[in-house]
């Protein structure tokens, strides 16, 4: 099992999409363990995209996630992390396969409505910078045994 780090971007939260994209989320069979409103500051914004300080992009990049609320989810699930990477589509929305979220929703490549870890080490890291210990909650899903296939004794 895997929890993974999204933020709906502030063009998301503006436009009204949250339900809708949350909604897509759910439908495939990932479970929200955490959820969380907030106006991101710019050290937090700083320290989130750090990897990509150095790149013509950055500066407006920051300007654009801290200009409005977001509102940032842990999402957990066996391959949440390329699961939700998948359903997000590609970077810009303009390049996004139809069928993904970036896809459906937006043609812009600035403004590309989410975000999502891209690796296990990512999400370690900035699930921790998001939410506070306690803040993810380990719920017990009453559907999971109809999520998941655990009749072998693993998850399938
Ligand atoms: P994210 O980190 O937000 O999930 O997006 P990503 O992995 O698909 O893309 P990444 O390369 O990590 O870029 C981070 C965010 O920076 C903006 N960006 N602008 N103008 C540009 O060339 C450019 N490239 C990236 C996008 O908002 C992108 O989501
Ligand atoms: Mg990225």
């Amino acid at each position: 099992m895997e929890t993974t780090l999204i933020i709906l971007k502030p063009d998301a939260v503006q436009r009204g999409l949250m339900g809708r994209i949350i909604t897509r989320f759910e439908d495939k069979g990932l479970q929200v363990v955490g959820c969380k409103m907030m106006r991101i500051s710019p050290d937090l914004a700083a320290r989130h995209y750090e990897a990509h300080k150095e790149k013509g992009f950055y500066a407006g990049l920051v300007r654009f996630m801290t200009s409005s609320p977001v509102l940032v989810l842990a999402l957990r699930g066996a391959g949440a992390i390329t699961i939700a990477r998948n359903m997000m589509g590609a970077t810009f929305g303009s390049k996004a396969n139809p069928g993904t979220i970036r896809g459906d929703f937006g043609v812009s490549n600035s403004f590309n409505l989410i975000h999502g870890s891209d690796s296990a080490e990512a999400a370690e890291r900035e699930l921790g910078l998001f939410f506070a210990k306690g803040e993810v909650l380990e719920w017990p899903r009453a559907v999971e045994s109809w999520v998941y296939d655990t009749s072998g004794g693993k998850i399938e």
